[in-house]
């Protein structure tokens, strides 16, 4: 069960190395490793995290899935959606996913999601700027407690976070979770807009057209539909005004 198991540390380099020495030292499925500050917190495409100490929600799950690592393709654009179902019931107004695993409010990044593997297993690192101070945030990110209704501690998210996380295990566990994924798409962020995404050096462009059951991005252009499995969305449309 994801969350029997929890350590929770002051500060640490970052909770994805930590969980996964404990990993390799044998530290069962779903331990989860937390860090109230992170020295060297890690990123997507080779970013760092950086938040300051108490104000984000940072912590790595251990992961132990019983299916070949290529299988993950729908992980992390699932625990997006289990936080932003999360979020959506502490917030006014909508939550987003950003694909592949970004969760957006107004517009603006509030989490994201790590997932790194190596060997057998795989760790989901998930950040949440809960009160971050506004100077300490670029201007595509926001805090939680901007957007919610009432105020919610690190400690309460991740109560509410674990049960969601732990649903989403057992369902995707049965069939990779198809189903999961179109209750998803009314979440995605630029839907029916044109985008450029990059992957490494290459710049595609097209319009976000849904999600396909693999976890990929369905894109359309003057080819035709493809599904794009990496990448990161660049330009579009600008956060929403005001929000
Ligand atoms: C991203 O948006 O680029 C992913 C950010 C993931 C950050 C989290 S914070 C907890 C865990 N430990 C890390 O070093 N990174 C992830």
């Amino acid at each position: 069960m994801i969350g029997r198991t929890r350590w929770h540390f002051a500060a640490v380099d970052s909770t994805q190395r930590v969980a996964f020495r404990l990993a390799d030292m044998g530290a069962a499925h779903g331990t989860v490793v937390r860090a109230d500050f992170q020295s060297a917190g890690r990123g997507r495409q080779g970013r760092s995290w950086e938040s300051p100490a108490g104000s984000a929600l940072m912590f790595s799950v251990i992961l132990r899935p019983i299916v070949p690592m290529h299988q993950l393709g729908t992980l992390s654009i699932l625990i997006a959606g289990a936080l932003a179902d999360v979020f959506s019931d502490l917030v006014n107004g909508p939550v987003h996913i950003k694909w592949p695993n970004d969760v957006l409010i107004g517009g603006r990044k509030v989490s994201g999601i790590l997932l790194q593997t190596r060997g057998p297993v795989a760790v989901a690192g998930i950040g949440i700027n809960i009160d971050s101070p506004a100077e300490s945030l670029p201007l595509t990110a926001t805090r939680l407690s901007r957007h919610a209704t009432e105020r919610v501690s690190p400690d309460q998210l991740l109560e509410m976070i674990l049960p969601r996380l732990n649903t989403m295990w057992s369902e995707w566990k049965t069939d990779l979770s198809t189903r999961q994924i179109e209750r998803l798409e009314h979440r995605l962020w630029q839907i029916g807009e044109d985008v450029s995404l990059l992957d490494a050096d290459r710049e595609i462009r097209g319009r976000i057209l849904g999600l396909d059951p693999s976890g990929g991005l369905r894109l359309g252009g003057p080819g035709g539909e493809r599904v794009i499995m990496a990448g990161e969305i660049v330009r579009g449309p600008r956060p929403i005004p005001g929000s």
